[in-house]
Parts: structure tokens; C-alpha cells; sequence
């Protein structure tokens, strides 16, 4: 979605804005611009496409200046254009708003705006706020009023439905005001400068100190200092969260994409996520604890990759608690009718601030359920907003398709599963042997990762084909589920996940010569079946390729095309095999030549319904 930098400081603000914008491109965007109070008045530049065209506009002009704002698009009302990239000017020009999210109520806005004689420029949604802020901002500042722009921008707030981060800048004053409704806006605190983002990774090069703005809270923001005030106008004492990601975390190193980069860390983030889930790091709440053992059902929610690590936890929790467990798509749950209470949701989110699965959050809570939430992102809105937090530890995750943090959120859900089972008075045995293969599960993938050649020849006939089915069974099918995502967003190739015995009721009418399936087998209760659906797909002729174990000779009898992770325990087996799914579609996707990182139409951080 949108990026937005803000900086006040006493540095070259459009070279910072500019470089600050770059770590923000993995969002996802189709336009950017800046704006900046330089010596000549207010200075705005925008462009379409890459930040690069951004960069080769400015070259050449003279913008000095060190207060400035910055912004990447990703077209929502409008087309990509010049016109309707952000930054947006006032009538007069000497306003400049950049905003993430969307007004909801901008047409009766605008109506009311245009016969009140307000020029508009753009089609955008967000076009409505900056016009409102100057009908106050002049008059208060004529009256000689203090931080008139701070206090247009917080009188205009109340008209605004929907939602939005703002980050306003003004030619004849030396401060920025930023504001938050639902889409997420952080204050980087820094010496002699400030910085306002829409999330931290632009951040991490200038400071590790961060205050997550909350919903209905506006700061104004200078390079001394920064105040931020809530919705009644009362003063807020800032949380200051100490953020322990490296700017190297977030760069490339070395490797040609992000993508590859954090697929190669997992068996770094994993051992990582699993030492916070043990000893003295993790203990189950006293809370749940008391209310794990009269636990009648946990649903968990969440949004595609996400989702695709619940269903994981799902296979895993239950078959070993005996607890049901639903699975509900954050944005079908919010709408939804339950029949039965449930008492526990976890919600799954890596950047902890998508729309649909804060919203269905929300929901479950106004039904009374306790919340759990798993993500990435410390400080994020889903952990401000959960009854728990439990965290990833994998790091940022940078490229659009999410990797390290899938296998990582997996990893947590199977250590949580341990923690119910055990507070359901589980075998101590049982208990001991899983959390021990559970810490094995790095060198696991270590091992896949070392072995990265077969993948790369496998990858090259599946990046002609035009459909990819993608099958397994039991906690294997959500591994396949995965595996077609994971392809479909970055080859753009047309991937498709069924559980293996589904085949013949309906999608074997497809396969032919020309639509390989992809088949992960394990070694449990489910791989003969798996191995006769196998057998099924065969005798259609369709190419087979198995993601199996190591020393499954069975696979061999069906395809020369077997690749293979480490002998486990088949119930922590989806995470070794999806580093296979996930290496098999970054390399058809790189030898069909795509923007493996930001792929088309698609963002990182979805912060709208
Ligand atoms: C994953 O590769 C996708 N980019 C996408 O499905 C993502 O998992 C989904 O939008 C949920 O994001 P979240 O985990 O940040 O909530």
C-alpha cells in the first residue's frame, strides 16, 4: 500500500525523504512525490512509476530545504498520474498533504468543497482533506494563532470518515503534523531530527527509537522535539518502543532479492521464533491457563499467507489438544454469523496492521472472545489492540511475498499448541519429544536450503506452464495451499491448491499433459492415499513433481522430478517442505523474468478493507 516519510531536521530533507521513501518501496506503489519547504517556498514533485523518476525530476532543481514530507502511491481513486499522486496542495499552494488509506465520505466533501469555490486538481479521495485544512489554517493564522497548522489539522479530523494516516507540511512553518485513524503512522525519534513513517523500515538508518501513534492521536513535529495530543486535545505521554531490527536487516545483502534473502534466513528466524517461545521467554498467561482447561473451541484468523500459517496451526493444535479449532478469512469473519460462541481467537497478521484482520479482531473481541494475536512487528496495531501478543521473530520481511515470516508464525503456533497441551495435563513425553523435533526444525531447513540446485532445474519446466496444481493431504494440504500462492503472486503463473482426494471430484476434468502437479508428501497416516491421488494425476498424463522426504523411495515410482527435505516428524513437516514451495517459485519466477519483490497489483501491508 502508500508509503510516508516525513522529516524535520537540519539535514538535506528532499535527499532523506528521498532515500527514506526507497525502503518503503516493498509496499507496493505506482507513483510517488515529495514535497519540501525549501528557501523558495514550498516545493512539490511528483512522478509515476519508479521512485527513479522521481529521482531524475528533481535532478538538476534547486530544493533546499529541511523539512519535508514524501509519499508512494498505490492507486485506489484515480489513476496512476502525476495529478493524483500525493503530495496534494492547498488552492494556494502552501499546503502540502500526503495521507495512506481512504476517506470514505470525500464525495460529499468534495461537493461541498467545490461550491465553496475550492479548485481541485486530482480525483483522489484524498484531495478533500488538504482543502479543509486550509479553510482553517489561514484564518487561524491570521489571527496570529500558535501552530495554526496543528490546530486546522486537528478542527478537521471530526469531518473525516474512514481511514487514514496524514502528514501535513506547511511553506511558513517549521514543523509537520502527522495523524493516525486506522492506518498506521510512527514518530522516529531522532538527535536533532524527527521523522514521521508509515511504518519503521524507512526509519531504521536514523534511529531505534519509535512512538506508535493510536487511532484519533495527532503530533505535530519538529527536529527538537514532538508533542502528541488524543482526540479531546489532552496531551499524550508518548510508549517509546526500542526497535532491535538492523538497517542491514532490511537490506538486500548481497543477494538479488529480498525474496531470496529471507528464504535463505529461516533457519535463523526459526531458531529465533522458537527460543521466545521457550524457557523464561514464554509462559502462558495465568488467565489462559485457567481458561485452557474448559477451552471449548479456538478459531483462528488471519489473511492469505497468514491464513495459510492458521490452517497449519489448526492440523496441529487440534489433532494434538483435542480442542476444535475453526479457521475463518478475517475478512468473511467480521461478517459473519457464528452460531456458537468462541472463546479464543488468535489472530495472525506479519505486519500486525492489515484492515480485514484488525477488523475481525475487533469484532471478536465485541463478541467477547479473548484474543491472541501473533505478528512480526513489535508496537504494531494488532498487538496494541490483543488481549496477547505472541511474536515472530524473523526479522522485517521486505519482499511482498511472505517467506521467513510463514514458517515463523507456524513455529509459534505449533510452540502454543504445546503450551494448551500442556495445560490440558498432555503426556509429558509427547510434550518433550515434539518440542525437541520443534528445535531441530532449523537444521531441517538449513538442510533444504543447502540443496537449492535440483529446485532451480525443477523450477525451469514449471515456468512454461500456464496452470499448476498444487495437492497434499491432512496438515500437508495447507502446505499446498501455500505453494500455489506463493507462485501464483510472483510468476503470475496459474497456481491452484486442492486436498489431494478432492482431485477426482472436480479438477481432474483439467489436467493434461500441459498442467503439472505439484504433490507434498509426508511420511504419516495420509501418504498412501496421497501416493494412489498420485497415481490418479499420472494416468492423465499430467507431469508430476513430489516434495517428499528424504529416502521416500515410493515418490520415484511416479516422477523423476522429486525434491526432498529431511526425515521428520510429518507433523512439523510443512515447514521444510514449504521452503522447498517457496525456492520453486522464486526461481520460475526469476527465470520468467518478474518483479520478484513488488509484484503487480499487489502490496505488502493491505491497511484497507
Ligand atoms: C503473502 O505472500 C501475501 N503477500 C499476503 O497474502 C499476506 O500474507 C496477507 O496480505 C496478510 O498480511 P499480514 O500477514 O501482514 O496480515
Amino acid at each position: 500500500m502508500c508509503g510516508i516519510v516525513g522529516y524535520a531536521g537540519i539535514g538535506d530533507a528532499l535527499k532523506i525523504v528521498i532515500e527514506a521513501l526507497k525502503r518503503l518501496e516493498y509496499r507496493g506503489y505506482d507513483s510517488a512525490g515529495i514535497a519540501i519547504r525549501s528557501d523558495r517556498g514550498l516545493k512539490i514533485v511528483k512522478s509515476v512509476g519508479e521512485i527513479g523518476n522521481l529521482e531524475n525530476r528533481v535532478r538538476g532543481m534547486s530544493i533546499k530545504g529541511a523539512t519535508g514530507i514524501a509519499h508512494t502511491r498505490w492507486a485506489t481513486h484515480g489513476i496512476p498520474s502525476e495529478v493524483n499522486a500525493h503530495p496534494h496542495p492547498d488552492c494556494r499552494k502552501k499546503i502540502a498533504l500526503v495521507h495512506n488509506g481512504i476517506i470514505e465520505n470525500y464525495r460529499t466533501l468534495r461537493k461541498e468543497l467545490l461550491s465553496r469555490g475550492h479548485e481541485f486538481r486530482s480525483e483522489t479521495d484524498t484531495e478533500v482533506v488538504v482543502h479543509l485544512v486550509e479553510e482553517r489554517y489561514y484564518p487561524l493564522r491570521k489571527k496570529g494563532i500558535e501552530d495554526a497548522l496543528f490546530v486546522a489539522v486537528r478542527e478537521v479530523i471530526p469531518l473525516l470518515e474512514g481511514s487514514y494516516a496524514l502528514v501535513v507540511v506547511a511553506e511558513d512553518e517549521d514543523y509537520l503534523v502527522g495523524v493516525r485513524e486506522k492506518s498506521p503512522l510512527v514518530i522516529g525519534i531522532g538527535s536533532g531530527e524527527n521523522f514521521l513513517a508509515s511504518d519503521v523500515s524507512p526509519l531504521l538508518k536514523y534511529t531505534s527509537e519509535v512512538v506508535y501513534l493510536d487511532d484519533g492521536e495527532c503530533a505535530r513535529l519538529d527536529r527538537k522535539s514532538f508533542r502528541i495530543v488524543d482526540k479531546e486535545g489532552n496531551t499524550v505521554q508518548p510508549g517509546i518502543h526500542q526497535v532491535d531490527w538492523s538497517p542491514k536487516d532490511a537490506e538486500k545483502g548481497g543477494y538479488e532479492h529480498f525474496m531470496l534473502k529471507e528464504i535463505n534466513e529461516q533457519a535463523g528466524s526459526l531458531h529465533d521464533t522458537f527460543v521466545g517461545m521457550t524457557g523464561e521467554n514464554f509462559t502462558l498467561s495465568p488467565m489462559l491457563k485457567t481458561l485452557v482447561p474448559y477451552l471449548k473451541s479456538i478459531e483462528i484468523i488471519g489473511c492469505g499467507t497468514s491464513y495459510n500459517a492458521g490452517m497449519v496451526g489448526k492440523y496441529f493444535i487440534e489433532s494434538l489438544t483435542r480442542i476444535p479449532v475453526g479457521l475463518c478469512y478475517a475478512s468473511e469473519y467480521r461478517y459473519s454469523s457464528p452460531a456458537e460462541h468462541t472463546p479464543l481467537i488468535i489472530a495472525i497478521s506479519q505486519s500486525g496492521e492489515t484492515a480485514d484482520t484488525l477488523a475481525a479482531m475487533r469484532e471478536a473481541r465485541r463478541r467477547g472472545s479473548v484474543t491472541i494475536a501473533i505478528t512480526n512487528v513489535v508496537g504494531s496495531t494488532i498487538t496494541r489492540e490483543a488481549d496477547f501478543t505472541l511474536y515472530t521473530r524473523a526479522g522485517p520481511e521486505i519482499g511482498v511475498a511472505a517467506t521467513k515470516t510463514f514458517t515463523a508464525q507456524i513455529m509459534v503456533l505449533d510452540m502454543l499448541g504445546l503450551r494448551l497441551f500442556e495445560a490440558k495435563k498432555g503426556d509429558p513425553a509427547q510434550l518433550g519429544r515434539l518440542e525437541g523435533s520443534l528445535r531441530g526444525v532449523p537444521r531441517l531447513v538449513q538442510k533444504v536450503l543447502e540443496n537449492q540446485e535440483r529446485i532451480k532445474e525443477v523450477s525451469r519446466f514449471l515456468s512454461k506452464a500456464h496452470t499448476i496444481f498444487f495437492i497434499g493431504r491432512n496438515i500437508n494440504y495447507p502446505t499446498a495451499v501455500e505453494g500455489a500462492l506463493k507462485l501464483k503472486e510472483i510468476s503470475y503463473i496459474h497456481a491452484e491448491a486442492y486436498p489431494a482426494g478432492e482431485l477426482k471430484h472436480g479438477p481432474l476434468a483439467l489436467l493434461s499433459p500441459e498442467t503439472p502437479v505439484v504433490a507434498v508428501a509426508a511420511s504419516d497416516h495420509v501418504r498412501e492415499k496421497l501416493y494412489s491421488n498420485v497415481g490418479e494425476v499420472c494416468a492423465r498424463e499430467a507431469p508430476v513433481v513430489i516434495v517428499a522426504e528424504e529416502g521416500d523411495e515410493t515418490a520415484w515410482n511416479y516422477t523423476d522430478d522429486v525434491l526432498t527435505f529431511p526425515a521428520c516428524s510429518p507433523e512439523l513437516s510443512p515447514i521444510p517442505a514449504s521452503v522447498v514451495l517457496q525456492l520453486l517459485a522464486y526461481y520460475a519466477a526469476k527465470e520468467r523474468g518478474c518483479a520478484i519483490d513488488k509484484p503487480r497489483n499487489l502490496a505488502k501491508s493491505v491497511t484497507v478493507e
